[in-house]
């Protein structure tokens, strides 16, 4: 029994010694410690061994199991810090290795026109607003002065939801909800996207963008209108710019007139920019129509208005001298890494 219990001990001690992984270790002590393993069977053989001898004999299969069982655990430890020794090893970053420099987005041509037509009205005193993209049809014309069957509609080809809604064709819409808003006087331009049903080309897309100004107080005149106007233009393209109105026709105003800004690459001689009239079309503007500012419940003998829309695009266009609106769209990092 004693030599037995030697032999299976010092066996053991050599296999444990041995061990370099996890799986053997478990493998070792089912071997030697589990239910079919032979320190237990040893136990088991235990009944033919002499009733005075029984004691000692126990007491040395426990301290052989103990033994093993040490050793198991020192196995253990080892196996485990020789695997983190490794992956430490292995997961050692260098720090002297060159860092690749992050990518830095910025912004796209058509925000840094939006942030500086902003920047110029809110010095003017304007407030920025927005209104809704999906709109009823009430807002975009009815409202406007553009009734049912008015010629004006078909121009704007556009989406529809349903019979009532749309996706708006035209900022101008916010005019209407910043009356309904019931505080007066109004100074705001409205920014945002607006949507046509128009084939994708150098100068058209189905969705672009517009700002809407609008002002509505008791003392307005055209003269008011024209002086923002000219400071705008100024502030946007240089001092020099010159500004010119043409009569025009639009449903919610009246009079209507297109604003025309002096051609900044040649300064009004005529070139390829302006294709030879040395002016640029830039907006459309006009004074509120007495109608639709009784539509809304202001009384047109006590308040006067104007307003203007001008397309973002275009200006963004033409402050870059970029010549395909899709260009615009495309997300194309080499063209937009040029701003
Ligand atoms: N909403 C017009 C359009 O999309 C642009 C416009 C013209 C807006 C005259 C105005 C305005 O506020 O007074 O063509």
């Amino acid at each position: 029994m004693k030599e037995k219990l030697t032999k299976i001990r010092e066996e053991a001690i050599k296999r444990i010694s041995e061990i370099d992984n996890l799986d053997r270790l478990n493998d070792i002590r089912v071997a030697y410690l589990g239910k079919k393993g032979e320190l237990t069977a040893l136990l088991k053989s235990m009944k033919d061994v002499s009733a005075e001898d029984r004691p000692k004999v126990g007491q040395m299969v426990n301290e052989t199991r103990e033994q093993i069982e040490r050793q198991l655990e020192e196995a253990k430890k080892r196996v485990e810090s020789a695997a983190l020794n490794e992956r430490l090893k292995r997961e050692t970053i260098d720090v002297t290795l060159p860092a690749s420099a992050p990518k830095m987005g910025h912004r796209h041509p058509n925000t840094i026109a939006l942030e500086e037509v902003e920047r110029i009205f809110i010095g003017l005193g304007y407030e920025v607003v927005s209104g809704p993209e999906v709109e009823k049809d009430y807002y975009n014309f009815e409202a406007l002065n553009i009734p049912a069957d008015h010629p004006a509609k078909d121009e704007q080809d556009t989406f529809y939801i349903n019979g009532d809604i749309l996706l708006r064709t035209q900022t101008s819409s916010v005019q209407i909800h910043e009356m309904e808003k019931g505080r007066l006087p109004i100074r705001m331009i409205a920014p945002g996207r607006v949507f046509r049903s128009d084939e994708v080309d150098a100068t058209h897309s189905p969705c672009f963008h517009q700002i809407e100004g609008l002002v509505i107080d008791d003392q307005v005149t055209f003269a008011d209108l024209k002086g923002t106007l000219d400071s705008f233009a100024k502030q946007l393209f240089g001092e020099d710019t010159k500004v010119k109105f043409r009569p025009h026709h639009f449903p919610f105003t009246e009079p209507s007139a297109e604003m025309d800004v002096s051609c900044f690459k040649c300064g009004g001689k005529g070139c390829r920019f302006c294709k030879g009239s040395g002016w640029i079309e830039i907006l459309g503007c006009g004074m509120v129509h007495p109608h639709v500012l009784e539509l809304r419940g202001i009384d047109p003998e006590k308040y006067v208005g104007f307003a203007f829309g001008v397309g973002l695009e275009r200006i963004a266009l033409l402050k870059y001298e970029i010549d395909d609106m899709r260009l615009m769209y495309e997300n194309d990092d080499r063209f937009l890494s040029q701003f």
